[in-house]
């Protein structure tokens, strides 16, 4: 049995390089004593080899690791989503004690997290469902954390991660989000924005590239110039480097010699699910996830062109063009947001979390893929007026998508015209035009709906829920139905 001297106030499970990196960050933090655990021993003494400063107490056993831990244990699993997590769960269940503290610093399922929380909270284990961005880098030299469950686990855990966040205007990029699965139902909401915002990037590159006219360096320096403005983010500063970057072998531009299918690990497709299931529109997350499906089907791509004889001639680049795309990607960025927005309103209601937008939006300033400037004009947003019904509310954001709305539509006109695709731009001005439409066609669907279900409808001139009898004489009957 470990004395006290030798024992730990927080412990790491799974040493991979984001376990590894979090271990070091939290040693390196004045307080903390870091326990060590990897199911291959190998990485473990890895780790001790290349880092001796880092003063880790390392176990061969899951028991020795919880032994060397002081109380309440507090154990943080960085291990592969999935079966993996569940086998280290039960791990640690078997030898903490009631009081005790698991987290799952994992990419999981909030859903998961939901069933795990309460099974293990049944043994009297606190279970934390903890979404840490910021990759490799941000777990080494501070993330945005999103830890969800009890507020009695976050007493012991919030100044363990306070430690090791990334710092935003003062303040540490972590807040206790709400109770069990709601940690990972905002990590997931962030994934879906930095899918969005991937594309949103991405579209705007392939205008610049194909109606601009610029080459990869080139646009790397427009890059470089919005990221000294509103559009300043890690995903804007990044892009710059991806694209200045030349491949060794070739002498090309890196991003010539990359094949154009998009991988996605799944946590974009889970927004978009949970989405759906919610009722919140998100096109602009779901052109996203799209996107990248449909750039990972080689086959039928090929199979279509072969079959198309004449492209559209690329139309001429507007006098600013550069700076149309620029209010377009803003815009269409106000849009993806305000909808990653809406589903955690939607969540927060039907899972019954009590969820402080304004602190999701602070902790997300730093440390995470989708951290940027624009993050304070969300907090000030939310500040202002807690009680928005949608982002594009705010005087600053209705101004904002106001003022690039003429370029948005010239930009979204210009690509069509020149056979270039753009579905989030494209989605992101259509749902804008959606909210901003005084009628929608939506009346007619609901009388195509009555036609052949019966499903009834509203009217706008009276009370009431209506059927026209369609296989009959067509008069109109009043009825007990929903009318949606
Ligand atoms: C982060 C990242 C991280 C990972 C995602 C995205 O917040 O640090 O989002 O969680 O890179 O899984 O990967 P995919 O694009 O493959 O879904």
């Amino acid at each position: 049995m470990s004395d006290r001297a030798t024992q730990a106030n927080i412990g790491v499970v799974g040493l991979a390089v984001m376990g590894s990196n979090l271990a070091r960050n939290l040693a390196s933090r004045e307080g903390n004593t870091v326990a060590v655990y990897n199911r291959s021993p190998e990485r473990t003494d890895l780790l001790l080899s290349e880092h001796p400063e880092a003063g880790f107490i390392a176990s061969k056993s899951i028991e020795d690791f919880a032994a060397s831990l002081s109380k309440p244990r507090t154990a943080i699993i960085m291990v592969q989503a999935g079966r993996g997590t569940d086998a280290v769960i039960d791990q640690l269940t078997e030898a903490f004690e009631p009081g005790d503290i698991i987290v799952d610093g994992g990419n999981a399922l909030f859903t998961d997290t939901i069933r795990r929380e309460k099974a293990v909270r049944a043994t009297g284990i606190n279970f934390v469902g903890a979404g840490i961005s910021g990759g490799e880098e941000g777990a080494l030299n501070g993330p945005s954390i999103m830890p969800g469950g009890s507020a009695e686990a976050y007493e012991t855990l919030g100044p363990i991660l306070s430690s090791i966040a990334a710092v935003a205007e003062g303040e540490p990029c972590v807040t206790h989000i709400g109770t069990d699965g709601a940690g990972h139902f905002v990590k997931m909401i962030h994934n879906g924005i930095e899918y969005a915002d991937m594309q949103l990037i991405a579209e705007a590159y392939d205008l610049l590239r194909r109606v601009g006219g610029h080459e990869p360096a080139a646009i790397a320096d427009v890059f470089d110039e919005w990221n000294g403005g509103d559009l300043e983010s890690y995903l804007i500063e990044i892009t710059a480097e991806v694209l200045r970057q030349v491949d060794a072998e070739t002498g090309k531009p890196l991003v010539d010699v990359i094949v154009d299918e998009a991988g996605s690990k799944g946590t974009g497709v889970w927004t978009v699910q949970n989405a759906l299931g919610l009722g919140v529109p998100v096109g602009g997350i779901a052109e996203a996830v799209f996107a990248r499906a449909v750039s990972s089907k080689p086959d039928q791509r090929e199979a279509v062109q072969k079959t198309i004889t004449s492209r559209p001639e690329i139309h001429s680049a507007s006098d600013n063009f550069e700076d149309d795309v620029r209010a377009a990607l803003y815009a269409s960025k106000v849009v993806a947001y305000a909808q990653g927005f809406d589903v955690i309103i939607a969540g927060a209601l039907d899972y019954g979390w009590n969820i402080d937008k304004g602190a999701v939006a602070k902790i997300w300033r730093g440390g995470c893929i989708i951290r940027a400037q624009f993050l304070n004009r969300i907090v000030e947003a939310y500040e202002n007026n807690p009680g928005i019904s949608t982002l594009l509310e705010d005087p600053y954001f209705a101004k904002a998508v106001a003022d690039g709305e003429a370029a948005w539509r010239r930009i979204v006109s210009t690509a069509a015209l020149s056979g270039i695709p753009i579905p989030g731009f494209g989605a992101a001005l259509s749902y804008y035009d959606s909210l901003a439409s005084t009628r929608l066609p939506a009346a007619l669907v609901q009388g195509q709906r009555d036609f052949f279900g019966a499903h009834t409808y509203k009217r706008v001139d009276k009370p009431g829920v209506f059927h026209t009898l369609w296989s009959a004489d067509r008069s109109e009957v009043e009825t007990e139905g929903s009318g949606h």
